[in-house]
């Protein structure tokens, strides 16, 4: 069964290509004595191996809080190579970024308009199923041509967090990686324990660790505003009501951002999503499975209120939200700690990143069946108490202020662009997953 769950941010991706490993050359021997002592240093050479990158192999990367278990692997002279070049600043003033999540749907844009204009990035993803991992790989591969590496791993890897702080020394992360979906969330809870607190919580350690710190900015949601009523969405309103466990992980995450500020200095900034869409997007998102289903012929579930209220989302188009991760990258300050203390406050900023024209969810399938050229089979459904939320409307003056974010795409030229890619993507003999 399809669900609507209409708010939230990507999820986090991942497979790994094995690498040749470059460790073993030919050689030459000219005496007997070398070739009498070759296999006992072979063999210790391979043990000595074994010891070092075990880390990477071991069970600790099994989680079972995955659908699939799985382990990554990572290390190596020609992974730290292919690292290096990718996080590889070309511009003047140009920033690295290690960017979570980058097989997501906006890390995906977030990386390429990084790159773009030169800035180093390297991106890290866990490919989980959650949703169908080919999209992951498509836009790894779009990545691969723009240059971005993506290292296949865990956020909650501290031991590859490290390793990739000790080959790149980062000046900003951007942290999309996360488990999305409100419904989902009734299903599998642990997974959202699992990305969104532990996940965050071992990214934080590393980075205030890590020396220079970086500044981070990281992906909140709307979804923290939960039963608040109060429009349009403040910063300064209350967020204490989570309607979903998935929006208790993300207020619970920024909570933790300000402990880190507070005790070790961390320049940190939370980004509050509303509903973001494009092309390349989540298939767990209504507009992207209500295209599917328009096209099959599918009856859509539309859900309203009680006495017939309009469900409305304050639909935000992706490269909007580009727009506002980069002046958020570019206007965060400094972290200001080193060996565990701060030296003095550091920034801690919290954005809503909206459109603030919420759309009613049946005006969203109007332009899809105009667009499509195919009528809807509306299924009209009481909007369930478990996760959803009536409507959302962001406030952006804040961030119009400090970061310049205007938002200039409305639902209609957005989801042209959104069909546009659909259409073409799913032509190329690519199945939409179920
Ligand atoms: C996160 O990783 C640590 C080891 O780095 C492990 O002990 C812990 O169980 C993991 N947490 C979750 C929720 O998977
Ligand atoms: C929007 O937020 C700003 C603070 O950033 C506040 O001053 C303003 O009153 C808010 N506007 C509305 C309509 O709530």
């Amino acid at each position: 069964m399809q669900m609507s769950h209409i708010d939230d941010i990507p999820s986090t991706p991942g497979k790994f290509k094995m690498e040749k490993s470059p460790y073993f050359h030919r050689l030459r021997w000219h005496t007997s004595l070398a070739k009498l002592t070759f296999w006992p240093i072979v063999f210790l050479g391979v043990l000595f191996i074994v010891f070092f990158r075990s880390p990477s192999s071991s069970p600790l990367h099994s989680d079972p809080s995955r659908r699939s278990l799985r382990t990554y692997n990572w290390g190596g002279s020609a992974w730290e190579k292919r690292v290096r070049s990718s996080a590889r600043v070309r511009s003047r003033n140009g920033i690295s970024v290690l960017v979570t999540g980058a097989a997501g749907f906006v890390g995906t844009h977030v990386s390429a308009a990084l790159k773009r204009r030169g800035d180093g990035v390297i991106g890290l993803d866990n490919f989980n199923d959650y949703y169908d991992p080919s999209l992951k790989r498509s836009r790894q591969a779009l990545l691969e041509r723009t240059g971005v590496f993506i290292v296949e791993g865990d956020i909650n890897d501290s031991a590859l967090l490290r390793k990739l702080f000790e080959v790149v020394p980062f000046t900003h992360v951007m942290h999309l990686a996360a488990q999305a979906g409100v419904r989902y969330a009734m299903e599998n809870p642990s997974s959202y324990v699992h990305s969104n607190i532990a996940g965050l919580v071992n990214l934080l350690e590393v980075c205030k660790s890590a020396n220079p710190q970086p500044a981070i900015v990281w992906a909140s949601s709307s979804s923290v505003y939960g039963l608040n009523t109060k429009v349009p969405f403040s910063e300064k309103d209350r967020t204490d009501q989570p309607a979903s466990l998935y929006a208790a992980t993300k207020k619970a995450g920024e909570e933790i951002a300000h402990t880190y500020n507070h005790i070790y200095g961390l320049s940190l900034t939370g980004l509050r999503f509303f509903t973001v869409y494009g092309p390349w997007g989540r298939p767990d998102m209504a507009y992207f499975f209500f295209t599917k289903d328009i096209l099959n012929g599918k009856s859509i579930p539309i859900f309203e209120a009680a006495n017939h209220g309009t469900v409305a989302r304050d639909f935000t188009y992706i490269d909007d939200i580009v727009k506002g991760c980069l002046a958020a990258l570019d206007t965060a300050e400094k972290s200001t700690g080193s060996g565990g203390k701060k030296k003095r406050p550091a920034q801690l900023r919290v954005f809503n990143l909206g459109n603030t024209s919420p759309m009613p969810v049946s005006d969203l399938v109007s332009i899809l069946e105009r667009l499509l050229k195919v009528k809807a089979n509306r299924n009209i459904m009481r909007l369930p108490r478990n996760g959803d939320v009536q409507f959302t409307h962001a406030n952006i003056s804040y961030a119009q202020r400090e970061l310049g974010y205007k938002p200039t795409t409305d639902l209609q030229t957005g989801l042209k662009k959104f069909v546009r890619w659909y259409l073409s993507y799913y032509s190329n003999g690519k199945k939409a997953a179920e």
